[in-house]
């Protein structure tokens, strides 16, 4: 091969860890497959639907349009509008974000291809504005979050999220984090539904770490892809506000994907908050020029559904009652299968009733997950991470006793 060819390299990348496993179940031909893989609510017949909300916010959006006009590059102002006034709403506000940081002009957003495009913008940021800042991620975490750090070229950090016997979430073992880092870091929290063990710092925890970050000078990356889905809407940016009340300039990333049943859509935002009105404008103006050489200007059509939803007294509240029943449903579930799990005789998974949102660990070995796969058709990501809103009420005991029979092999 000569030095002028693209592939002079050889070497395959790996496969992704988590679409990497539903294209395999894709393959897979045995009509019993299950996956419980990739993080996307299925009803109980084991479709994803359209919720109706979206379907009619369509239906005007098509009567309504009547140009394909590129957007600025930081997205259309209604879209952002609806964004703020979901995350940064309080308790008691029934609908606008009445947060002292916006109405102190330190916060403005941006119109991102999903959670994933905030991600990779907010760390390009950090890069950008502090060279050679580190981010620091806790593990395990969303295994995508190695993947955009490593793409923004910044030296990746490391931290246990959880107690060394997996059960709960280990806040001594984040604040010597937070303490061992360098005033400028960067550290990348989940912001509700931990991605993938379901364990969240409790809203005292949130306060506790939050006031560590602000006396260490570092600067929180809040990844938030399931609000509405853990504890409801407001109850699900309790974290958000715990940073804020502290003054510390910081980055979010939000995604409709999950809340709005928008996947292929690429529904995303980045909020950022200044110190001040002004430092929030070169932030955000560093963050167009990044967007202008990555996407260039964000696609609308997800954008404009939120957009629609939000600004619309009735389509919201349908819209906020169809993800109360998917969060409700995913509960449900994680409890039917916590049951059926002790039912089949697999030992030690009620911490399972610990966690919220769509995800927990199961805790399996690989040698576990590929039984799993060849023997039972149950697809699931590394360390037995199961996808709660993929379960019913029919799969649940199919699920059960296939990780009862593959604990039994021994080889745990
Ligand atoms: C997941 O964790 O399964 C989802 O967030 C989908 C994704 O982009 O990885």
């Amino acid at each position: 091969m000569s030095d002028g060819t693209l592939s002079t390299r050889q070497v395959a990348a790996p496969v992704d860890p988590i679409f990497g496993i539903v294209d395999a179940y894709r393959a897979d031909q045995r009509p019993h497959k299950m996956n419980l893989a990739a993080g996307v609510y299925m009803d109980e017949t084991g479709l994803t639907p359209i919720p109706a909300s979206i379907r009619e916010a369509e239906r005007r959006i098509l009567a309504a349009s009547t140009s394909k006009l590129y957007a600025p590059i930081s997205g259309e102002g209604a879209y952002l509008d609806a964004v703020r006034n979901l995350l940064f709403r309080q308790p008691g506000d029934v609908w606008g974000a009445t947060h002292p940081a916006v109405a102190d002009g330190r916060v403005t957003l941006l119109h991102t291809p999903g959670g994933t495009g905030a991600m990779r913008l907010a760390v390009d940021l950090v890069a950008r504005l502090r060279p050679g800042a580190e981010v620091w991620v806790g593990e395990p975490t969303w295994p995508n979050h190695f993947q955009i750090v490593d793409a923004a070229r910044v030296n990746l950090r490391r931290f246990a999220w959880l107690t060394t016997n997996q059960q709960a979430f280990d806040e001594s073992g984040l604040l010597a984090a937070l303490d061992a880092a360098k005033a400028g870091d960067a550290f990348i929290f989940h912001g509700t539904c931990h991605n993938p063990t379901g364990i969240d710092p409790t809203a005292t925890q949130w306060q506790q770490i939050a006031e560590r970050v602000e006396q260490r000078g570092l600067i929180p990356i809040i990844d938030t892809a399931y609000q509405g889905l853990g504890d409801g809407l407001i109850a699900d940016t309790a974290s958000l506000r715990a940073f804020l009340a502290t003054g510390v300039e910081l980055l979010v990333a939000s995604s409709a994907s999950k809340n709005f049943s928008l996947y292929n859509e690429r529904v995303g935002a980045l909020a950022i908050v200044g110190a001040t009105g002004a430092a929030t404008s070169i932030l955000a103006s560093h963050a167009r020029q990044i967007v202008r050489t990555m996407w260039s200007n964000p696609p609308v059509h997800g954008g404009a559904i939120v957009a629609t939803i939000l600004g619309d007294t009735q389509l919201r509240t349908q819209w906020e009652e169809e993800l109360e029943a998917m969060r409700l449903r995913i509960l449900a579930s994680r409890h039917e299968l916590t049951a059926a799990l002790a039912a089949a005789g697999a030992q030690g998974f009620a911490r399972l009733l610990e966690g919220r949102g769509m995800f927990s660990l199961l805790g399996l070995t690989d040698a576990q997950l590929a039984r799993l796969r060849d023997e039972h058709a149950i697809y699931l990501v590394a360390q037995g991470r199961i996808n709660m809103a993929g379960l019913s009420p029919a799969k649940v005991p199919v699920v059960a006793q296939a990780v009862a029979q593959v604990l039994a092999g021994g080889d745990r």
